[in-house]
């Protein structure tokens, strides 16, 4: 194994699916170390099999809710127990709730929004911090949105909260820099995970829709994208990277093609 990733350990939130998922079994490839963390712990084991079959060097799952403190204390500790040193952490769990104007928006929708994409990212950065600050070329990356960029009806709560993710990541770039370790993020605009079908609460019919006629990013070109800078060597910091796929030139602007050209 030549990867600069070999051997590395890398710490994922939300690896139970899509872009969490997706870059454990291609961080698996290089011959990481894994650790993964989401609340669907079966869901974890399956794809810490997968990336173990990819090649990770080691993979192994805890379960974790970034909504709670207490769970990313325990999250911690579990790291601590396995490793002095983290190299990379992928603050990816989140999601969008309900797609409701803000005049009927849902409390709870709004509160768990913000649990999880907000205070999420500032939790487990403060827990894990301790074990990077020590690393010298470690690397925070945050999963934002092209949301935390441009509003759209509807989302008010999930544009701020990925707004908010937006600016934790400049200030804790701010915080780190001379430290030595990294911090960016990476806003995706589109693509199909289980994204859709846990915004609209199981509405399968409703999810598809979304990706309707459009060649929407699929989970492993954000998985390539997070290796890749992970990668960089420790000179280099990839501070904010937007990747949207070809027909997405702005959140509420998507090229559709017609039934007849599908
Ligand atoms: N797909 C898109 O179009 C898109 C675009 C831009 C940004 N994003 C962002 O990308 C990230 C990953 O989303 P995805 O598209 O891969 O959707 P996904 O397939 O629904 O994956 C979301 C992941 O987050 C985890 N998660 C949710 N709440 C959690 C909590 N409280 N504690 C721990 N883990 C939690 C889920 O695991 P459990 O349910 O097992 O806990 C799951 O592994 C999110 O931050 C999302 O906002 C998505």
């Amino acid at each position: 194994m030549n990867s600069a990733l070999a051997g590395k350990w890398i710490v994922i939130t939300g690896a139970s699916s899509g872009f969490g998922a997706a870059a454990a079994r291609a961080f698996g490839r290089e011959g990481a170390r894994l650790l993964l963390g989401a609340r669907r712990r079966g869901r974890l084991e399956t794809v810490a099999g997968e990336a173990a079959r990819a090649g990770a060097a080691e993979a192994h799952v805890c379960a974790l809710d970034v909504s709670q403190t207490p769970s990313v204390e325990a999250f911690a500790a579990w790291i601590r127990s396995r490793t002095e040193r983290v190299d990379v952490l992928i603050n990816n769990a989140g999601g969008a709730l309900g797609l409701d104007p803000v005049a009927t928006g849902k409390d709870e929708d709004w509160e768990t929004m913000l649990q999880t994409n907000v205070l999420g990212v500032l939790r487990m950065t403060r827990a894990l911090l301790p074990l990077m600050i020590s690393t010298p070329g470690s690397y925070i990356l945050n999963i934002g949105s092209v949301a935390g960029h441009t509003a759209y009806e509807g989302g008010a709560a999930y544009c701020a909260a990925k707004a908010g993710e937006l600016q934790i990541t400049r200030a804790l770039r701010l915080e780190l820099c001379g430290t030595g370790v990294r911090v960016g993020t990476i806003d995706p605009g589109i693509a199909e995970t289980e994204f859709s079908l846990v915004r609209f609460k199981g509405d399968t019919a409703r999810a598809a829709k979304v990706y309707e006629g459009v060649a929407p990013l699929k989970a492993e070109d954000v998985a390539e994208a997070l290796v890749w800078a992970a990668s960089r060597p420790p000179h280099v910091c990839v501070d904010e990277m937007i990747l949207k796929c070809a027909d997405q030139a702005a959140p509420h602007k998507l090229h559709r093609r017609p039934p007849a050209d599908r």
